[in-house]
């Protein structure tokens, strides 16, 4: 077929109505049995499961070091199937929900773009995924539209027999998984100062169309005292719905574009780059801005147990001369994501206990 046919645009009533319900009224909808098997957006997560995810990707990373631990991970979800719907670009996400799953004996299928698949012949979205449903257990989507992750679960929950639903990374929006392993490198990293509480972060470069920082800054909830510290050009300003919601839950913030009168005095500092892609006029937009990088000069500013984060793919934020220093975890952070999305899908299909089990 030389051109592809236009995508066939179907009507699901009742879909609009969900979708406009706010995301703290909606939670149940996305447990089976009581537990949760769509993770969708950070607003599903309180403390108890953010801690014991953290627990259960430790047990799993040290589960893995021996080849009994590893043999016996691998039996864990031997009988089920996951598909990988990744429709925009990832190199991290992909390859750790794919080791993810490879650690958990899982067997898995993929589809990287919309080009090979019947969306060519111009077959609905909708119907594109109801196939998948027809043959895995689990899919991880990650996908452009805000919504699509989220309709995919609204839709397959319609059904007696569930199908689980990861969000990898919905548009702009939200990147929920991100978070968990953010969470977690920030947890590990703070485990001798007293983890999360009373931290104070800065999140620096594009933040109103960088959907990690977003997803992490409603994980903020979950903590007492922490402090947040948006360092970002006017043009990237973090967006009103994320602001009303710290302001809703009392959690303090300041807005500033003055990195270097930050940087002394925060735990950590999350770096973004930015997402030019989102640009409505990509050939005006600026993409570099040097006072919102971070360079070797200041490391000798920031205090000495202050962690600096990226969650990658990075392009002039950090200098590699950074990538030496003890500070610097953002390649920690990235195999956290292995560990923390293996953590995700055995507490989905309920094989936590047998790994917390190996441990007691
Ligand atoms: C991020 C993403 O895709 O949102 N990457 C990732 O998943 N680790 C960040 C980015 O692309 O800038």
């Amino acid at each position: 077929m030389d051109k592809p046919n236009e995508v066939t645009v179907q009507n699901y009533k009742g879909w609009e109505e969900f979708y406009n319900i706010e995301k703290s009224n909606k939670l149940d909808f996305f447990l089976y049995n009581g537990r949760m098997i769509d993770v969708l957006f950070s607003q599903q997560f309180d403390r108890q499961f953010l801690n014991n995810m953290s627990q259960l990707a430790t047990q799993i990373r040290r589960m893995a070091l021996t080849k009994m631990g590893a043999r016996k991970l691998s039996g864990l979800l031997s009988h089920k199937r996951a598909m990988l719907y990744f429709v925009q670009p990832s190199t991290r996400t992909f390859i750790s929900f794919l080791n993810a799953c490879h650690i958990l004996g899982m067997k898995i299928s993929e589809i990287r773009g919309t080009t090979t698949s019947s969306e060519v012949k111009g077959e609905s979205q909708e119907d594109t995924i109801r196939t998948f449903a027809s043959y895995v257990d689990l899919i991880i989507i990650r996908h452009p539209e805000a919504g699509f992750a989220e309709k995919t679960a609204w839709l397959l929950n319609q059904n007696k027999q569930p199908v689980a639903v990861i969000n990898g990374g919905s548009g702009p929006d939200q990147h929920p998984t991100q978070a968990l392993l953010d969470i977690y490198t920030l947890e590990r990293s703070f485990r001798n100062i007293g983890g999360m509480d009373g931290k104070k972060i800065a999140m620096v470069g594009d933040l109103k169309r960088g959907r990690t920082v977003r997803s992490l800054s409603y994980l903020m909830r979950n903590y007492k005292d922490v402090t947040l510290y948006f360092v970002a050009p006017e043009v990237f300003h973090m967006k009103d719905d994320i602001k009303s919601f710290l302001k809703k839950h009392e959690i303090e913030f300041h807005e500033t574009d003055d990195f270097a009168s930050v940087m002394p005095h925060v735990d950590a500092i999350y770096m973004t780059r930015i997402q030019k892609e989102y640009s409505e006029a990509p050939a005006q937009e600026t993409e570099i801005y040097p006072e919102f990088h971070f360079t070797k000069e200041h490391l000798s500013v920031i205090q000495s147990h202050c962690i600096i984060m990226h969650p990658l793919p990075r392009r002039y934020e950090i200098e590699v001369e950074v990538d030496k220093d003890p500070r610097a975890v953002y390649w920690k952070q990235e195999r956290n994501g292995m560990w923390m999305r293996a953590a995700l899908i055995s507490y989905i299909f309920g094989v936590d206990d047998e790994i917390a089990a190996e441990f007691q």
